[in-house]
């Protein structure tokens, strides 16, 4: 099968197309046509090797798929369903989505429900992700009376998908964007105001004091960094600050402060090891989000920045890291 294949050279990584051997199909797995798999940071970071995202050599990246079940050794699953993985080690630990077939763990894969394996793709980790971020924090108490939410990085694709479901579920969100000409596409999936990053933190060589005053009732970060600790020192009293991503950095600098004085809760957003009861209550929901409104599966289409072939996808991972990139990128195989 033809598959994107990630080698390591040295200390450098060789990504490249070729063809490899099918693996055999073991108790307890499918085996998945894929028709759509997407470029995520984390993809980019993989393929290119500028992050430690492989765990083995030779390896086939792509942390997300979905096609059809091709062969099946589960009671789970039936040849002909169209089905979905994202994260699970998936193009990390083991074969990920850049290929034509993937085998996976039945534990992992879930139904498509009512979406098409193009649809499950253009949310992928990052509307997933953003899911789980909402759901974290409402668990967690936040309400829309305690003020607006941040969501940092908001051009991307898990920020797109946080403006997209805290908006429907009745908060007031800003956006942290450094892109100015994503304004007008953040104002229009509902955001009330844009924030740029020289306004949020005009001394990026200072770090944020562990309390400032309050803007924000909570936050969803994909930044880390000190975008973080500022996110974390002006967030409203029993606010939650939902922590994703680190494309500025992995380093946190506070203190114990926002926490003891003001109940402020740091919640961990790990999609890669999400419990599959809510992995699957999760996706039940967008399913039912896209199918029971038109208007939310067309504009679905406007979160697709771009389509790309297997081959284009070292190319587009070099961009996506110089930022040079926004929304979602599908990859067609
Ligand atoms: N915890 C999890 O389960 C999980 C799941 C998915 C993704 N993630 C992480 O979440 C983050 C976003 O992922 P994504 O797939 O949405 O990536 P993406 O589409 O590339 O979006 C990242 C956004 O962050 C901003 N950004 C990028 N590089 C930056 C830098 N050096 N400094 C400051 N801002 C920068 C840009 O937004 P603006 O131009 O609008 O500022 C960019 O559009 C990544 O760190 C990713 O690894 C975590």
């Amino acid at each position: 099968m033809k598959a994107l294949y990630s080698q390591r050279k040295y200390e450098r990584v060789e990504t490249r197309l070729q063809d490899i051997p099918m693996p055999e199909l073991r108790n307890g797995e499918v085996k998945i046509k894929v028709e759509y798999s997407s470029l995520n940071f984390k993809d980019a970071l993989g393929v290119t090797g500028v992050g430690s995202i492989f765990k083995k050599f030779p390896i086939v990246g792509g942390i997300d798929a979905a096609g059809e079940v091709v062969e099946t050794r589960s009671p789970k699953f039936n040849v002909g369903d169209i089905v979905l993985i994202t994260g699970c080690g998936l193009g990390e630990t083991h074969d990920g989505g850049y290929a034509e077939f993937v085998i996976e763990s039945d534990q992992n894969v879930v139904s498509c429900a009512t979406l098409t394996a193009r649809q499950a793709m253009i949310f992928g980790t990052a509307g997933f992700t953003a899911e789980l971020a909402l759901a974290r924090m409402l668990q967690n108490g936040q309400k829309p009376d305690m003020g607006p939410i941040l969501v940092t990085g908001a051009s991307g694709g898990v920020g797109q998908f946080a403006v997209r479901a805290f908006v429907r579920a009745g908060f007031e969100v800003h956006a942290l964007t450094g892109k100015f000409e994503m304004r007008e596409r953040l104002m229009k999936l509902g955001v009330k105001k844009i924030v740029l990053p020289q306004e949020f933190l005009p001394d990026a060589n200072v770090a944020p004091r562990a309390l400032e005053s309050v803007q924000y009732g909570g936050a969803v970060d994909n930044l880390g960094g000190k975008t973080l600790a500022a996110l974390i020192a002006r967030t409203q009293l029993w606010g939650s600050v939902a922590s994703i991503g680190l494309a500025e950095g992995p380093e946190l600098q506070t203190t114990a402060m926002p926490m003891i004085l003001r109940g402020v809760s740091l919640l961990g957003i790990s999609s890669n090891n999400c419990p599959y009861n809510l992995r699957l209550n999760l996706w039940q929901k967008i399913a039912g989000e896209v199918a029971n409104d038109k208007r939310e599966m067309s504009a679905l289409e406007t979160f697709v920045a771009r389509e790309i072939a297997l081959d284009q996808v070292v190319n587009v991972a070099k961009e996506m890291l110089s930022r040079q990139t926004h929304g979602r990128i599908l990859v067609k195989i």
